[in-house]
């Protein structure tokens, strides 16, 4: 599927005054590619990955996926798209308190009608992030780098074509973040598009091409040396492991 971003703008109002979090943006996900988005704190990066995958409506732009207008969908087939297209792993913490991690991780696989066994998917997400000994654990009783790779597991329950991560890093030690990053890679390698906001060095690295917000613009877009195409600075020995 290809994300077309088509000059956004969203604004606020703070006190008196209107600003634009995110001010006619506009940038594509191609199939299979991995775009990530850095920038200062408050430059807009949620708001802009928000509008994304259709939570909230844009002043004015559009998002298209494969041609179609997200906001021209009407809300029930907007949730289904994302529900079975999108991962969206959201910043900050997002998990149902009163269900155990596993469940948490399985309940996007049961908003529709699906065959399949969501609970051996999940495991083998869980073994896949090192979450298998806290299947049966509640939010409550996890730290912030475990909250993250449950919300992790449970925006790749569907086997999205898409993710979209916000800050998906934050909260991990440095191995576990790199842990993360191979198994974006890995995902990537096998044709799931990435768009991921980050403060995270090594993982906006990874993007091709790597998008910088300020004040609600994008003010640069990096793209590798020689092409788009370019291993440099990718993670070795990044396979597959999930399908
Ligand atoms: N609902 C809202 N109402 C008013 N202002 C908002 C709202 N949501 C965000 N903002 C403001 O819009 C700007 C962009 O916020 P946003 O959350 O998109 O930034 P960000 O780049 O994701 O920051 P961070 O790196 O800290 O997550 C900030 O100035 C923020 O205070
Ligand atoms: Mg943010």
């Amino acid at each position: 599927m290809r994300l077309q971003i088509q000059h956004l703008t969203k604004s606020y109002r703070r006190g008196e005054t209107r600003f634009d979090a995110v001010h006619n943006i506009s940038f594509s996900l191609d199939e299979g590619a991995f775009v990530s988005l850095v920038g200062r704190s408050g430059s807009g990066k949620t708001t802009l990955l928000n509008m994304a995958i259709g939570l909230l409506s844009p002043d004015s732009g559009e998002i298209l996926a494969d041609g179609v207008n997200l906001f021209s969908m009407d809300d029930q087939r907007r949730s289904d798209f994302r529900n079975e297209k999108i991962g969206y792993i959201p910043q900050g913490r997002s998990l149902l308190g009163n269900l155990t991690a596993l469940d948490n991780a399985r309940l996007p696989f049961h908003l529709k009608r699906r065959s399949g066994d969501s609970r051996q998917k999940a495991r083998a997400l869980f073994a896949a992030l090192g979450l298998a000994h806290l299947e049966n654990s509640y939010p409550a009783e996890l730290s912030g780098g475990e909250l993250r790779r449950v919300a992790l597991a449970r925006a790749l329950i569907n086997s999205p074509e898409i993710v979209i991560a916000d800050e998906p890093t934050s909260d991990l030690d440095l191995e576990a973040a790199h842990g993360i990053l191979e198994l974006f890679a890995g995902l990537n390698a096998e044709g799931v598009g990435f768009l991921v906001a980050t403060h995270d060095a090594e993982l906006s690295r990874y993007g091709r091409p790597v998008l910088k917000m300020n004040s609600g613009q994008l003010t640069q877009a990096t793209e590798p040396p020689g092409g788009g195409d370019s291993q440099e600075g990718r993670p070795e020995g990044t396979q597959a492991f999930l399908s």
